[in-house]
């Protein structure tokens, strides 16, 4: 399957990776971040080539991982958007985008990314949506250790 345009994953201000295919038909994989997140790029170059497509994402819970795992998939074309709309919260004007931010910073409950966006702070009819981004980014196995883990 053929890359259209660019792909792109980001935390904004923090971390971004890219890839662009070029008029000569070759693609480029472009990033700017943390140096553990460089490093996990060198990794996954050199494990399994220089096509992201190949690359195997991993299903750590940091946030290089959730954003490399994003990236891979999107690449191979099966990324899905779990929530098209540019505002997921309306009583509070939230943005969808605010809500992946904050998941991807490491929000791992809907009330996590309450207290970090204010979604579903009113009417709480976009709490589904938050869950539905949450569940589609981490596993359901790993949304029940993190509820482990916040309770203990
Ligand atoms: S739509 Fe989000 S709290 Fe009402």
């Amino acid at each position: 399957m053929g890359i259209q345009g660019k792909i792109r994953a980001e935390i904004l201000g923090r971390d971004l990776i890219e890839l662009k295919e070029l008029p000569s038909g070759e693609q480029e994989v472009h990033f700017v971040g943390c140096a553990e997140f460089a490093r996990q790029v060198s990794d996954l170059k050199l494990k399994y080539g220089l096509s992201p497509q190949d690359w195997v994402f991993t299903n750590d819970l940091n946030h290089n991982s959730l954003l490399l795992k994003e990236f891979i998939l999107k690449c191979r074309g099966e990324w899905k958007v779990v929530y098209e709309a540019q505002e997921l919260c309306h009583c509070r004007n939230v943005p969808t985008q605010a809500v992946e931010q904050a998941i991807l910073c490491g929000a791992r409950t809907s009330e996590q990314v309450s207290q970090w966006t204010s979604a579903s702070t009113a009417c709480g009819t976009c709490r589904s949506h938050v869950e539905e981004i949450l569940r589609a980014r981490i596993s359901l196995t790993q949304l029940a250790q993190c509820q482990i883990v916040k309770q203990s």
